[in-house]
């Protein structure tokens, strides 16, 4: 029983801001994290593709893919359109981006924050009973406005709920959060909340270990530390899951991820984008191992 609930984001912000990788590999990609015990994984994003070439295909992706039990995936989705395409797809979660940075929002979705909040209403209208997490972008900082004030970000994540989102999960989108920002908005949001970390300045991991100490139990990683935003110039890659289930692993913390399948799904991502991945864990092998 897992008790921690990592959501594998690799395929859809991981790939994002990458040279286009063809619909079989990304495939391929989901069904290797998945043979490593991933069994939550954002698999596309339903976007226009002139936006973000990288997630052209979405539909192709759900409809190749292997859909096991027990496997949750996720779309995320910028508008009602996307939402719609992601349904058809027959996704089982959506995850609808806003960001608590106004400028931000805007260049990503060419929305007011506003007009954000009205098309989530609708989302989660159209969805019915299938979840849709909104995920709090800039939640930290952004690189617009600089810091935001985690009470601003909470307001934002209560109108979500308000609006009928069924979870929320704040985004690190450009990794200016440190721990003791991490505490900051969780005195305010609670621990019942996902956190999304990017690892710009290196503070991914300390930041996610800080929320697991706090309590909170639901992360966004990407396999290989890939990602970012093509909306933020410095956004860097996302947590890599390894490092995260390395970590788990010697806190005696479930995550049903198994580690040594994950690193192969690693080297697969590096092949599929054509450079090493960021990941620490990915670049070392896991603890213990002895060198020949
Ligand atoms: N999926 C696919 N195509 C979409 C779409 C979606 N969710 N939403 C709109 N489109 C299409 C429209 O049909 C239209 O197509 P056309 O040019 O062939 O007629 C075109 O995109 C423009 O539509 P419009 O409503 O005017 O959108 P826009 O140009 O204002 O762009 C978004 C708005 C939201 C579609 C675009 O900014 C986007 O996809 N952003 C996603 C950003 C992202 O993924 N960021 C990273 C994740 S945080
Ligand atoms: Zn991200």
């Amino acid at each position: 029983m897992a008790t921690v609930d990592i959501r594998e984001v690799g395929p859809r912000d991981g790939l994002q801001s990458e040279d286009p990788v063809a619909v079989e590999d990304r495939v391929r990609l989901i069904e290797a994290l998945m043979d490593a015990g991933v069994c939550h994984v954002e698999a596309c994003s339903f976007v226009s593709p002139k936006a973000v070439p990288a997630m052209a295909g979405a539909a192709e992706v759900m409809a190749s893919v292997d859909r096991r039990p027990g496997v949750t995936f996720t779309a995320l989705v910028p508008n009602v359109k996307g939402a719609s395409m992601a349904l058809e797809a027959s996704v089982d979660e959506l995850t609808v981006t806003i960001s608590a940075s106004p400028a931000y929002n805007e260049k990503n979705v060419r929305m007011t924050v506003e007009e954000s909040l009205v098309q989530v209403a609708e989302i989660c209208e159209l969805a019915a009973a299938v979840p849709v997490d909104a995920v709090v972008s800039c939640a930290f900082g952004s690189p617009y406005e600089g810091d935001t004030d985690p009470a601003a970000a909470h307001d934002l994540g209560r109108r979500l709920l308000d609006a009928g989102a069924s979870a929320l999960t704040y985004a690190d989108t450009t990794g200016v959060g440190t721990p003791r920002r991490v505490e900051d908005l969780l005195a305010w949001t609670g621990t019942g909340v996902g956190l999304h970390l990017h690892d710009t300045r290196g503070t991914a991991l300390v930041n996610a270990y800080a929320a697991l100490r706090a309590g909170v139990r639901r992360f966004d990683t990407a396999v290989g530390g890939l990602g970012g935003s093509p909306f933020a110039a410095d956004a860097g890659g996302n947590l890599a899951t390894e490092d995260l289930v390395h970590l788990l692993d010697d806190l005696g913390e479930e995550s049903g991820v198994d580690l040594g399948r994950l690193l192969e799904a690693s080297a697969l991502v590096g092949s599929l984008v054509g450079h090493p991945v960021p990941s620490k864990v990915a670049a070392a092998g896991p603890r213990g191992r002895r060198a020949s």
